[in-house]
């Protein structure tokens, strides 16, 4: 049988140089791509991913003296493949800013203060149908290092490792109602309203439970004409 990979969609994916994003250049290519069967190993790999690698934790916000601090939230995720069949076994790393704003990476200046009770990074597996759940802090805006000056509206990096490699996607997901998310460059680099909308998660009505935390419903859609937008 034929393996049909389907040209990538323009509209539904970010445009591949965000002005004023320096890390867009040197992450995209400069030259046109070049058209070519994948190989097997991409069309049946990586195995047992899940096994190989190091999980670490569904619960990132801590708890009493160790608390992070930042609003308390929990997300709760699914992964669906093109036909909106959950996507058991995936792998998904997470990674995000803390409450005011700062990673734990060198290459964050000190616009503000690490919290001594977050790191901001997870690795965690889906079940059987598709989910991933994550106890953590809400992410803060921050600023773009650029002369300009733009912010990061609040937002979380993943990276899902689906079936076979030609499935992975490296993408971010927003929240609803920020006011920074109109005019952020990485989100609006994708030209369509719909498309861009797929990476807002949803605010489900407080009940109380999970306690003192507010839930956040998003899906990640690996391929197909719902796919999840990448971003870089
Ligand atoms: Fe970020």
């Amino acid at each position: 049988m034929k393996t049909v990979i389907e040209a990538r969609d323009e509209r539904t994916q970010p445009a591949r140089l965000v002005p004023g994003y320096p890390q867009t250049p040197l992450r995209n290519p400069r030259e046109p791509l070049v058209s070519r069967q994948p190989t097997l190993s991409e069309l049946t790999g990586p195995l047992e991913v899940a096994r190989r690698v190091k999980l670490l934790g569904g619960d990132i916000a801590g708890h009493g003296e160790k608390r992070a601090i930042g609003q308390l939230i929990h997300l709760r995720v699914r992964v669906l493949d093109e036909d909106g069949a959950p996507v058991g076994g995936t792998v998904v790393e997470m990674w995000q800013a803390n409450a005011a704003g700062r990673y734990i990476h060198p290459n964050d200046d000190d616009h503000a203060p690490p919290d001594p009770n977050f790191y901001g990074a997870a690795r965690l597996v889906t079940d059987g149908n598709g989910l991933f759940e994550l106890r953590t802090v809400k992410p803060g805006a921050y600023p773009v290092p650029t002369r300009d000056g733009w912010w990061r509206p609040p937002h979380v990096h993943f990276s899902l490792f689906g079936k076979v490699w030609l499935s992975r996607l490296v993408t971010q997901m927003y929240f609803p109602s920020e006011p920074l998310n109109a005019q952020d460059r990485i989100l609006n680099a994708v030209p369509d309203a719909a498309a861009r909308e797929r990476l807002v998660a949803r605010l489900i009505a407080p009940t109380g439970d999970p306690h003192n935390a507010l839930v956040f419903e998003h899906q990640i859609v690996l391929r197909g004409r719902e796919a999840t937008p990448e971003q870089p």
